[in-house]
């Protein structure tokens, strides 16, 4: 009889990505079925995200209910960022889990639930050209990997610390996957990094990747099966004109950006080493404009870094009024161990935080509600994916603004013109013309 598996994924696309590697990993072996219920569960795993503090002191309590519900002989393991940045203290705080996996260490998921106590957390570990088994979530949709860990040094990451130096995966492994998943049903293609754009900066053991960025997008695009490509996260640093040339010009690719701005002020900017100022971000972003029209952008805004004047804050709002992000993922920001900022003693009262934080979506909302109106009556593209209560279908524009419309499972995997016919903030609804 089949197993059950219970396993829950915070954070960002990447853990995703790794946890659908996990579960392709166990059922080389043998069957899991997934569950949304604990209490039936023989294997629970958590597959965390360390990049605020919050979800880290969640993940205790978390631990804890499962062990209040979970089957006497089921398992837990934690596994991703927080595994990879708190290691073996996560046996002292909670002595019911029974492995404890790095972002890094995925491949070894069927040896540690094997093992009476595993503990892998190795940062230097590379599985980069290893080659998963196969599990998609979202059968319309492919994520795929084109590289690990990271080599910037933002002050406020800890990324860099728990997924280690970055990796490319090979080419070759990439567009043999996207021509598999394509084949198979998912005509969107989704790449995935911690710095897409920055693509080829080293293989495993130190050996040159002959594409770049640009380049492997091109030879994605070529796959007939292919409609859709969309990336994340890009770098602003590396928004070259080629890569701007290649973005606007290249039908396959979807037309939305994220642009992760952080501040929009240069001297906190300098501070958290971002590598640029609010000038040439505000220059990159009119570029793309300029190259893409069409394109919608968002972003990642951190407010109150250490030394964060009124000013500063201004200048993020000024960056906000000129170039009118689609979306923006706000957070304020969360002293990590490890990072560089977190030995900064010009940090910032929690009060001023959340107002600026406040102000922040206050007035993205209001430029949201000024920007919806002008959907109505448009036309765009949407590839469908999923399916919403009270009979709706929900799919994507191009420039990823999702689209709902009265239908069922028939619309699921196909690309349809939609006419809006009641745009809202955050969903379009529409008629299939
Ligand atoms: N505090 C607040 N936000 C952070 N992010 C990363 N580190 C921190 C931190 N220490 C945000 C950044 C990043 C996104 C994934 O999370 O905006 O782009
Ligand atoms: Fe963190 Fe910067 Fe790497 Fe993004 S690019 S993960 S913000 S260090």
């Amino acid at each position: 009889m089949a197993k059950k598996l219970f396993i829950e994924t915070l954070g960002c696309a990447m853990n995703v990505r790794d946890s659908e590697h996990m579960i392709a990993e166990l059922n080389r072996i043998e069957r899991y079925d997934l569950t949304q219920d604990e209490s039936e569960a023989d294997l629970i795993i958590i597959n965390t995200c360390s990049v605020r503090e919050k979800p880290v002191n969640k993940l205790f309590s978390e631990i804890g209910q499962f062990v209040k519900h979970k089957k006497k002989s089921a398992k837990i393991g934690v596994c991703g960022c927080t595994a990879s940045h708190l290691g073996e203290e996560i046996f002292k705080r909670a002595p019911d889990v029974s492995f404890v996996l790095g972002a890094r260490n995925v491949s070894k998921i069927t040896q540690a639930v094997n093992s009476e106590k595993f503990l892998d957390v190795n940062i230097n570990y590379d599985e980069s050209a290893y080659a998963f088994g196969e599990f998609r979530q979202n059968p319309y949709k492919a994520y795929i990997n084109i590289s690990i860990g990271c080599d910037k040094k933002c002050a406020f990451c800890i990324v860099p610390h728990t997924r280690g130096e970055e990796i490319s995966v090979p080419h070759e492994l990439i567009l043999k996957e996207a021509e598999k998943a394509a084949k198979s049903g998912a005509k969107e293609i989704f790449l995935l990094g911690q710095n897409v754009n920055n693509y080829g900066r080293r293989l495993s053991g130190g050996k040159k990747e002959e594409f770049n960025f640009s380049q492997l997008l091109t030879q994605i695009s070529k796959i007939d099966d292919v409609e859709r490509i969309r990336f994340t996260s890009p770098h602003p640093l590396h928004m070259d004109d080629e890569f701007l040339e290649v973005f606007s010009s290249n039908p396959k690719i979807c037309k939305s950006m994220h642009m992760p701005l952080q501040s929009g002020s240069t001297a906190i900017l300098k501070a958290m080493k971002r590598g640029y100022t609010k000038e040439w971000f505000l220059e990159r972003a009119k570029r793309l404009r300029a190259f893409a029209p069409q394109t919608s952008i968002s972003t990642d805004i951190i407010v109150a870094f250490p030394g964060e004047s009124e000013r500063d804050f201004m200048d993020t709002m000024d960056v906000m009024e000129e170039v009118r992000f689609e979306q923006i993922f706000s957070f304020k920001y969360s002293a990590r161990p490890l990072t560089a900022a977190a030995q900064m003693t010009n940090t910032l009262d929690d009060k001023t935080a959340s107002a600026r934080l406040k102000m922040l979506q206050e007035r993205h909302a209001a430029i949201l509600d000024e920007m919806t109106p002008s959907y109505a009556d448009k036309i765009f593209e949407v590839y469908f994916e999923e399916l919403r209560d009270n009979g709706f279908a929900a799919g994507r524009t191009t420039q990823n603004n999702t689209v709902c419309v009265k239908g069922g499972k028939e619309l699921l995997g196909k690309i349809k013109s939609v006419k809006i016919t009641q745009p809202q903030r955050l969903i379009l609804y529409g008629q299939v013309i």
